[in-house]
């Protein structure tokens, strides 16, 4: 299985745009196996999404050319065995604070953080999810 991050920039971030995306992703990936989590932030939308290599392809390139954000980056792309977010299509997380604050993703805090430290910031919603 397949499981890569991400990191974008919103054009024109607001609800509405998010609800569209969610809905998308709510449809779709139960679909096509794919499990994951997005933080959406005005400045930043990280995402994780993992299941079938050939699923997360095609997922990544409708992504990658959706007019909705720009500056599409990835930070991780790895064979995994387990799914870390299987009990969702794709989890949400609020403007979340446990994550890096907007002057250090402007720093490029993202660029930079190794694949262990971007999976333990995954890990860490699940937890906060599920209380
Ligand atoms: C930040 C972001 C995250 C997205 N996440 C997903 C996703 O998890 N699943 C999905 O199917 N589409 C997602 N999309 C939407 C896709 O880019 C694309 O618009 C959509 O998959 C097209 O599906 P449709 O042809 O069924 O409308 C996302 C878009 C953005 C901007």
């Amino acid at each position: 299985m397949k499981q890569m991050i991400y990191r974008s920039q919103p054009f024109g971030f607001d609800q509405a745009m998010l609800a569209g995306i969610l809905s998308q992703a709510r449809l779709n990936n139960p679909r096509d196996d794919i499990t994951g989590a997005l933080v959406c932030r005005h400045d930043l939308y990280l995402q994780l999404i993992e299941g079938p290599a050939a699923a997360i392809d095609a997922l990544y390139a409708r992504i990658r050319i959706d007019d909705r954000h720009g500056d599409v980056r990835l930070l991780l792309m790895d064979e995994v065995d387990e799914r870390m977010f299987p009990d969702w299509a794709m989890l949400h997380d609020e403007p979340s604070s446990q994550f890096w604050a907007p002057g250090e993703v402007a720093a490029g805090a993202l660029d930079t953080a190794s694949p262990a430290t971007l999976r333990a910031a995954f890990r860490s919603l699940t937890e906060h999810v599920q209380e």
